[in-house]
Protein backbone atom coordinates (compact mmCIF):
# COMPACT_ATOMS: atom_id res chain seq x y z
CA UNK A 1 0.00 0.00 0.00
CA UNK A 2 1.35 3.58 -0.98
CA UNK A 3 1.89 6.29 1.67
CA UNK A 4 -1.05 8.18 0.26
CA UNK A 5 -3.24 5.82 0.33
CA UNK A 6 -2.55 4.88 4.23
CA UNK A 7 -3.20 8.16 4.73
CA UNK A 8 -6.26 8.44 3.16
CA UNK A 9 -7.66 5.36 5.12
CA UNK A 10 -6.01 6.79 8.33
CA UNK A 11 -7.99 10.43 7.25
CA UNK A 12 -11.63 8.41 6.83
CA UNK A 13 -10.77 6.26 9.88
CA UNK A 14 -10.71 9.69 11.81
CA UNK A 15 -13.61 11.34 10.42
CA UNK A 16 -15.66 8.39 10.92
CA UNK A 17 -14.36 9.09 14.55
CA UNK A 18 -13.48 5.38 14.95
CA UNK A 19 -9.56 5.69 15.26
CA UNK A 20 -9.87 5.14 19.07
CA UNK A 21 -11.73 1.58 17.79
CA UNK A 22 -8.62 1.09 15.26
CA UNK A 23 -6.07 1.64 17.62
CA UNK A 24 -7.56 -0.88 20.85
CA UNK A 25 -7.57 -3.55 18.37
CA UNK A 26 -4.06 -2.66 17.96
CA UNK A 27 -2.87 -3.80 21.29
CA UNK A 28 -3.24 -7.41 22.44
CA UNK A 29 -5.01 -6.38 25.21
CA UNK A 30 -7.34 -4.16 23.45
CA UNK A 31 -7.99 -7.50 21.14
CA UNK A 32 -8.78 -9.36 24.58
CA UNK A 33 -11.38 -6.53 25.72
CA UNK A 34 -13.26 -6.46 22.02
CA UNK A 35 -13.39 -10.28 21.83
CA UNK A 36 -14.83 -10.01 25.61
CA UNK A 37 -17.14 -7.56 25.38
CA UNK A 38 -18.26 -9.14 21.73
CA UNK A 39 -18.69 -12.36 23.63
CA UNK A 40 -20.56 -11.19 26.29
CA UNK A 41 -23.08 -9.25 23.87
CA UNK A 42 -23.32 -13.04 22.18
CA UNK A 43 -24.29 -14.45 25.41
CA UNK A 44 -27.48 -11.97 25.50
CA UNK A 45 -28.58 -13.11 22.33
CA UNK A 46 -28.34 -16.60 23.24
CA UNK A 47 -30.49 -15.63 26.03
CA UNK A 48 -33.13 -13.85 24.30
CA UNK A 49 -32.88 -16.29 21.51
CA UNK A 50 -33.22 -19.83 24.14
CA UNK A 51 -36.10 -17.79 25.97
CA UNK A 52 -37.60 -17.80 22.38
CA UNK A 53 -37.79 -20.71 21.36
CA UNK A 54 -38.80 -22.66 25.06
CA UNK A 55 -42.24 -21.09 23.26
CA UNK A 56 -41.68 -24.59 21.05
CA UNK A 57 -42.44 -26.35 24.27
CA UNK A 58 -45.94 -23.73 25.36
CA UNK A 59 -47.65 -24.54 21.45
CA UNK A 60 -47.72 -23.47 17.67
CA UNK A 61 -49.96 -20.00 19.31
CA UNK A 62 -47.58 -18.87 21.41
CA UNK A 63 -44.53 -19.54 18.85
CA UNK A 64 -46.13 -18.15 15.82
CA UNK A 65 -47.50 -15.08 17.66
CA UNK A 66 -43.76 -14.14 19.01
CA UNK A 67 -42.15 -15.06 15.69
CA UNK A 68 -44.47 -12.49 14.04
CA UNK A 69 -44.32 -10.05 16.47
CA UNK A 70 -40.94 -10.20 15.72
CA UNK A 71 -41.09 -10.07 12.05
CA UNK A 72 -43.52 -7.18 11.67
CA UNK A 73 -40.61 -4.86 13.48
CA UNK A 74 -38.57 -5.64 10.03
CA UNK A 75 -36.82 -2.58 10.15
CA UNK A 76 -35.75 -3.24 14.03
CA UNK A 77 -34.92 -6.74 13.03
CA UNK A 78 -32.73 -5.68 9.88
CA UNK A 79 -30.81 -3.48 12.76
CA UNK A 80 -30.79 -6.00 15.30
CA UNK A 81 -28.98 -9.01 12.54
CA UNK A 82 -26.81 -6.50 11.07
CA UNK A 83 -25.56 -5.88 14.58
CA UNK A 84 -25.16 -9.81 15.65
CA UNK A 85 -23.72 -10.56 12.04
CA UNK A 86 -20.65 -7.69 12.82
CA UNK A 87 -20.67 -9.33 16.48
CA UNK A 88 -20.13 -12.81 15.10
CA UNK A 89 -17.67 -11.34 12.66
CA UNK A 90 -15.28 -9.48 15.01
CA UNK A 91 -15.58 -12.54 17.43
CA UNK A 92 -14.29 -15.24 14.99
CA UNK A 93 -11.57 -12.18 13.81
CA UNK A 94 -10.32 -11.97 16.57
CA UNK A 95 -10.29 -15.57 18.17
CA UNK A 96 -8.48 -16.11 14.72
CA UNK A 97 -5.83 -13.62 15.64
CA UNK A 98 -5.35 -14.11 19.13
CA UNK A 99 -4.72 -17.52 18.55
CA UNK A 100 -1.95 -17.26 16.02
CA UNK A 101 -0.22 -14.46 18.46
CA UNK A 102 -0.85 -16.75 21.46
CA UNK A 103 0.69 -20.12 19.59
CA UNK A 104 3.74 -17.90 18.51
CA UNK A 105 4.11 -16.61 21.68
CA UNK A 106 4.25 -19.82 23.65
CA UNK A 107 6.55 -21.20 20.97
CA UNK A 108 9.06 -17.92 20.99
CA UNK A 109 9.34 -18.73 25.09
CA UNK A 110 10.01 -22.72 24.39
CA UNK A 111 12.62 -21.66 22.29
CA UNK A 112 14.02 -18.75 24.26
CA UNK A 113 13.86 -20.83 28.04
CA UNK A 114 14.58 -24.37 25.96
CA UNK A 115 12.14 -25.63 28.97
CA UNK A 116 12.97 -29.20 29.45
CA UNK A 117 9.20 -29.17 31.38
CA UNK A 118 6.99 -30.59 28.32
CA UNK A 119 5.35 -27.16 27.44
CA UNK A 120 1.83 -27.15 27.23
CA UNK A 121 1.06 -25.82 23.13
CA UNK A 122 -2.90 -26.82 23.79
CA UNK A 123 -3.93 -24.99 26.28
CA UNK A 124 -7.57 -23.35 27.40
CA UNK A 125 -6.74 -21.21 24.31
CA UNK A 126 -6.89 -24.17 22.11
CA UNK A 127 -9.81 -25.35 23.59
CA UNK A 128 -11.86 -22.28 22.67
CA UNK A 129 -10.90 -22.13 19.37
CA UNK A 130 -11.73 -25.94 18.60
CA UNK A 131 -14.89 -25.35 20.47
CA UNK A 132 -15.79 -21.91 18.67
CA UNK A 133 -15.05 -23.63 15.82
CA UNK A 134 -17.54 -26.08 15.69
CA UNK A 135 -20.94 -23.81 17.16
CA UNK A 136 -19.56 -21.70 13.76
CA UNK A 137 -20.27 -24.84 11.65
CA UNK A 138 -23.22 -25.20 13.73
CA UNK A 139 -24.46 -22.07 12.87
CA UNK A 140 -23.39 -22.27 9.23
CA UNK A 141 -25.86 -25.29 9.19
CA UNK A 142 -28.59 -23.52 11.51
CA UNK A 143 -28.85 -20.81 9.55
CA UNK A 144 -29.06 -22.51 5.68
CA UNK A 145 -31.69 -24.62 7.69
CA UNK A 146 -34.22 -22.34 9.64
CA UNK A 147 -33.14 -18.56 8.70
CA UNK A 148 -32.61 -19.24 4.40
CA UNK A 149 -34.95 -22.36 4.49
CA UNK A 150 -32.41 -24.21 2.18
CA UNK A 151 -32.10 -27.38 2.99
CA UNK A 152 -33.36 -29.34 -0.11
CA UNK A 153 -34.37 -32.93 2.32
CA UNK A 154 -37.14 -30.57 4.44
CA UNK A 155 -40.23 -29.61 2.58
CA UNK A 156 -40.71 -25.67 3.91
CA UNK A 157 -44.11 -23.93 4.26
CA UNK A 158 -43.96 -20.18 2.57
CA UNK A 159 -43.51 -17.15 5.03
CA UNK A 160 -46.65 -15.73 3.85
CA UNK A 161 -48.32 -18.95 5.63
CA UNK A 162 -49.47 -18.58 9.45
CA UNK A 163 -48.48 -21.52 10.47
CA UNK A 164 -44.85 -21.64 8.66
CA UNK A 165 -42.63 -20.43 11.52
CA UNK A 166 -44.10 -23.22 14.18
CA UNK A 167 -44.34 -25.68 11.42
CA UNK A 168 -40.79 -25.01 9.50
CA UNK A 169 -39.00 -24.87 13.02
CA UNK A 170 -40.60 -28.43 14.33
CA UNK A 171 -39.81 -29.41 10.59
CA UNK A 172 -36.23 -28.79 10.80
CA UNK A 173 -35.99 -30.21 14.17
CA UNK A 174 -37.37 -33.62 13.12
CA UNK A 175 -34.75 -34.64 10.02
CA UNK A 176 -32.74 -36.72 12.39
CA UNK A 177 -29.51 -35.16 10.59
CA UNK A 178 -30.34 -32.17 12.37
CA UNK A 179 -31.19 -33.49 15.51
CA UNK A 180 -28.34 -34.77 15.91
CA UNK A 181 -26.09 -31.79 14.90
CA UNK A 182 -28.43 -29.43 17.31
CA UNK A 183 -28.09 -31.80 20.08
CA UNK A 184 -24.53 -32.12 19.41
CA UNK A 185 -24.27 -28.12 18.62
CA UNK A 186 -25.84 -27.03 22.08
CA UNK A 187 -23.41 -29.39 24.30
CA UNK A 188 -20.27 -28.01 22.42
CA UNK A 189 -22.09 -24.23 22.81
CA UNK A 190 -21.75 -25.48 26.70
CA UNK A 191 -18.68 -26.20 26.66
CA UNK A 192 -17.34 -23.13 24.93
CA UNK A 193 -19.58 -20.68 27.63
CA UNK A 194 -18.50 -22.80 30.52
CA UNK A 195 -14.99 -20.83 30.74
CA UNK A 196 -15.32 -18.27 27.79
CA UNK A 197 -18.28 -16.21 30.15
CA UNK A 198 -15.74 -15.90 33.05
CA UNK A 199 -13.11 -15.35 31.00
CA UNK A 200 -14.84 -12.31 28.93
CA UNK A 201 -15.14 -10.42 32.39
CA UNK A 202 -11.24 -11.23 32.84
CA UNK A 203 -10.12 -9.79 29.42
CA UNK A 204 -12.85 -6.68 30.14
CA UNK A 205 -10.44 -6.42 33.47
CA UNK A 206 -12.62 -7.01 35.93
CA UNK A 207 -10.51 -9.27 38.45
CA UNK A 208 -11.53 -9.27 41.58
CA UNK A 209 -10.54 -11.97 44.07
CA UNK A 210 -14.14 -11.23 45.96
CA UNK A 211 -16.37 -11.68 42.46
CA UNK A 212 -14.31 -13.85 40.10
CA UNK A 213 -15.42 -16.92 42.11
CA UNK A 214 -18.91 -16.10 41.61
CA UNK A 215 -18.72 -14.69 38.00
CA UNK A 216 -16.89 -18.37 37.59
CA UNK A 217 -20.13 -20.15 39.24
CA UNK A 218 -22.62 -18.11 37.14
CA UNK A 219 -20.88 -18.68 34.34
CA UNK A 220 -20.98 -22.50 34.49
CA UNK A 221 -24.23 -22.17 35.48
CA UNK A 222 -25.00 -19.81 32.06
CA UNK A 223 -23.37 -22.99 30.14
CA UNK A 224 -25.32 -25.16 31.56
CA UNK A 225 -29.26 -23.59 30.96
CA UNK A 226 -28.03 -22.59 27.53
CA UNK A 227 -26.72 -26.12 26.54
CA UNK A 228 -29.50 -27.92 28.39
CA UNK A 229 -32.04 -25.57 27.05
CA UNK A 230 -30.85 -25.85 23.20
CA UNK A 231 -30.33 -29.54 23.50
CA UNK A 232 -33.89 -30.30 25.39
CA UNK A 233 -35.67 -28.31 22.49
CA UNK A 234 -33.82 -31.05 19.40
CA UNK A 235 -34.52 -33.43 21.74
CA UNK A 236 -38.15 -33.88 23.10
CA UNK A 237 -40.04 -30.49 20.31
CA UNK A 238 -40.39 -32.65 17.56
CA UNK A 239 -41.65 -36.11 19.75
CA UNK A 240 -44.60 -33.19 21.44
CA UNK A 241 -45.85 -31.63 18.39
CA UNK A 242 -46.26 -34.83 15.83
C1 LIG B 1 -32.87 -26.03 19.15
C2 LIG B 1 -32.21 -24.90 19.06
C3 LIG B 1 -32.57 -23.72 18.18
C4 LIG B 1 -33.73 -23.43 17.50
C5 LIG B 1 -35.04 -24.22 17.46
C6 LIG B 1 -33.52 -22.17 16.80
C7 LIG B 1 -34.46 -21.52 15.99
C8 LIG B 1 -34.20 -20.44 15.17
C9 LIG B 1 -35.13 -19.87 14.22
C10 LIG B 1 -36.57 -20.35 14.01
C11 LIG B 1 -34.49 -18.86 13.57
C12 LIG B 1 -35.05 -17.97 12.44
C13 LIG B 1 -35.55 -16.68 13.04
C14 LIG B 1 -36.17 -15.79 11.99
O1 LIG B 1 -36.51 -16.26 10.91
O2 LIG B 1 -36.29 -14.61 12.29
C15 LIG B 1 -33.15 -18.77 14.12
C16 LIG B 1 -32.19 -17.85 13.74
C17 LIG B 1 -30.92 -17.78 14.28
N1 LIG B 1 -30.36 -18.60 15.22
FE1 LIG B 1 -31.30 -20.13 16.16
N2 LIG B 1 -32.24 -21.72 17.07
C18 LIG B 1 -31.62 -22.66 17.89
C19 LIG B 1 -30.31 -22.60 18.39
C20 LIG B 1 -29.40 -21.61 18.09
C21 LIG B 1 -28.06 -21.51 18.66
C22 LIG B 1 -27.49 -22.50 19.71
C23 LIG B 1 -27.47 -20.42 18.10
C24 LIG B 1 -26.10 -19.85 18.31
C25 LIG B 1 -25.06 -20.52 18.76
C26 LIG B 1 -28.41 -19.84 17.17
C27 LIG B 1 -28.17 -18.73 16.38
C28 LIG B 1 -29.07 -18.19 15.49
C29 LIG B 1 -28.77 -17.04 14.67
C30 LIG B 1 -27.46 -16.26 14.65
C31 LIG B 1 -29.92 -16.77 13.91
C32 LIG B 1 -30.12 -15.65 12.88
C33 LIG B 1 -30.57 -14.41 13.56
C34 LIG B 1 -32.06 -14.28 13.59
O3 LIG B 1 -32.66 -14.36 12.53
O4 LIG B 1 -32.63 -14.09 14.69
N3 LIG B 1 -29.58 -20.58 17.21
N4 LIG B 1 -33.01 -19.74 15.09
Amino acid sequence: MTDSSVQSQTGLIDWLGLGWFFRLLSSSIGQKFVMGLTGLLLCGFLAAHLAGNLLLFVGPKAFNEYAHKLHEQWELLIVAETGLLILFLAHIYLAITTTIGNYKARRESYVLKQSKVPHRIIGANSWMFASGAVVLGFVILHLIDLRLGMRGSISYLPESDPEAPFKNTIAALSDPVSRVVYFVGAIVLGVHLSHGFASAFQSLGLNHPKYTPLIKIIGKVFAVVIAVGFASLAVFAPGMWK
